[in-house]
């Protein structure tokens, strides 16, 4: 492979547009020059979650200008591209043709191949672009909107699943959660605000699966539980559930939080000492959690194991990621660019068919 690659990575699958700019050196972790990112969550907003023809309505008019600033900022031209990546899937179909068409057409354009990524990949590697990057093997806790999963991870591209979710992912039982609470679009965050003033201990919820033989999780159940806690408060006080006092939803927040986040270490934990693995690696929006953060930092360190996760900034979707496991797999030889132009996206993709 030729030396100083400069690999530009698009990222369109759900909500946010976000585009980068990595450098490859040789053997050396490839280097992030710049990235740009643009949030749909307020025009989300109004309509609760994720509208998909308007996600992908809004990509294609943020790409184009995301993808000048990131040249700007990085002080490079397009013709300084050597490879044009773009999140292939999972995700929203047409949110990802946007990428894709977007990323085909300029590779078109400039000559230059194309590769297509998968978004968990993105997340699974995000990682090494921290300041306290791991190093291969590890397990990996995949906590994202969509999916919860335990990887064990050998190198780029070699990948076991470990254990999943049966049903919910955990950061849509936060999702799901929050709504119910009143708290909102985009949930998980709003709830883990709220659970900073609440009381963990105040009401006992399910840790579903959490003491089975297995590494597979179910949150399902959990909104179930906290639907049922929040209508039997509202009930007491004859009001709406979103009208409970702020105390109590604080309670009832903390408290959700403590049982996702209880089950996510104790897997967590479990997946490490049944793969004889020293080092765990966290990524994915739920990743951002600060109780989650917390709990792992202290178990792991209690066993003296390592933890990593990735900036906080590069928890949720973005383009960084993108471009660094284009530029990965690239470096190990994992997948070459392609100038075939002829795309095709992924919606659903498991992460283990790599
Ligand atoms: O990885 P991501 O940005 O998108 C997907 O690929 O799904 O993850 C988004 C998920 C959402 O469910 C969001 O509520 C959750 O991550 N999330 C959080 C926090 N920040 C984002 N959940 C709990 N605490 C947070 N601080
Ligand atoms: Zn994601």
């Amino acid at each position: 492979m030729a030396n100083n690659l400069q690999v530009l990575g698009i990222e369109s699958s759900c909500d946010e547009t976000g585009v980068a700019l990595v450098e490859v050196c040789g053997n050396a972790l490839p280097v992030l020059l710049a990235h740009a990112l643009h949030s749909q969550i307020e025009m989300h907003q109004a309509y609760g979650g994720v509208v998909p023809e308007l996600a992908s309505r809004d990509h294609i008019r943020r790409v184009l200008p995301l993808t000048e600033q990131v040249l700007a900022q990085a002080k490079r031209t397009l013709a300084d591209i050597d490879v044009v990546a773009f999140t292939r899937g999972p995700g929203l179909a047409g949110a990802l043709l946007v990428g894709a068409g977007v990323a085909c057409a300029l590779g078109a354009a400039l000559k230059k191949p194309v590769l297509g990524v998968h978004h968990l990949e993105g997340h699974l590697l995000s990682p090494f672009l921290s300041a306290d990057p791991p190093e291969f093997p590890f397990v990996a806790l995949l906590v994202s909107g969509g999916h919860t999963q335990l990887m064990r991870v050998d190198g780029v591209g070699r990948y076991t699943l470990l254990g999943e979710t049966i049903d919910d992912a955990a950061g849509e039982a936060f999702d799901k959660s929050a709504k119910l609470l009143g708290l909102g679009y985009p949930g998980g965050p709003a709830l883990a605000r709220l659970a900073e003033q609440g009381n963990p201990a105040a009401f006992r919820l399910p840790r579903p699966l959490l003491n089975s033989a297995n590494l597979d999780f179910s949150f399902a159940g959990l909104k179930t539980a906290v639907m049922v806690q929040a209508k039997k408060l509202a009930a007491v006080q004859a009001c709406a559930v979103e009208a409970l006092p702020a105390n109590v939803l604080a309670d009832l927040a903390a408290s959700t939080q403590a049982a996702i986040v209880e089950v996510l270490v104790k897997k967590s934990l479990a997946a490490l000492q049944q793969s004889g693995l020293q080092r765990l690696v966290v990524a994915g929006g739920v990743g951002a959690n600060r109780m989650l953060r917390q709990q792992l930092n202290a178990a792991c360190a209690r066993q003296r194991l390592r933890v990593h996760y990735p900036e906080l900034h590069l928890c949720t979707d973005n383009g960084a990621m993108i471009a660094m496991a284009a530029a990965m797999r690239l470096q190990s030889g994992q997948q070459s660019a392609s100038k075939v132009y002829a795309f095709d996206v992924k919606p659903r993709w498991p992460l283990d068919a790599l």
